[in-house]
């Protein structure tokens, strides 16, 4: 499981922002979204848990700027390999975002995402900010 490197909280880089409980995020399982804005746009975003690791992305297919789910949260292929496109296909890698197979056209946008006592946060950037923060 991943760690955030420093405690959430306020750092020079950006800080962690509270998402939901460790348990949530089952592997292979279900996505948790959150709203995000990204070079001031407002975004969906996603997490997911594969091989153990905790993963988070922009919810924003690199083919065409969709949302990678149909079904609400499940952004996993029916392997629970691959991270899938429901549009038309394309398919990323749930650990690097990269894409895998498919039209998509490079990889997804990555968000550091941790554990820290149970839950989960995910860390701002400078492009990334929370909705509160507009
Ligand atoms: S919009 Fe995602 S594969 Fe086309």
């Amino acid at each position: 499981m991943s760690e955030p490197s420093t405690k959430p909280g306020h750092d020079d880089e950006g800080h962690w922002v509270a998402l939901c409980d460790a348990s949530a995020l089952r592997d292979g399982g279900e996505a948790v979204p959150f709203d995000v804005m990204y070079l001031g746009q407002s975004c969906r975003a996603f997490a997911v848990r594969h091989g153990g690791r905790l993963q988070a992305y922009l919810n924003r297919c690199t083919h065409v700027p969709m949302e990678l789910d149909w079904q609400p949260n499940q952004v996993f292929d029916p392997t629970g390999q691959w991270l899938l496109c429901a549009t038309h296909g394309a398919l990323y890698r749930p650990d690097t975002g990269a894409c895998a197979g498919g039209p998509c056209r490079g990889g997804l946008v990555k968000i550091q995402v941790g554990e820290h006592q149970g839950v989960v946060h995910w860390r701002t950037q400078y492009k990334l900010k929370p909705m509160q923060d507009v």
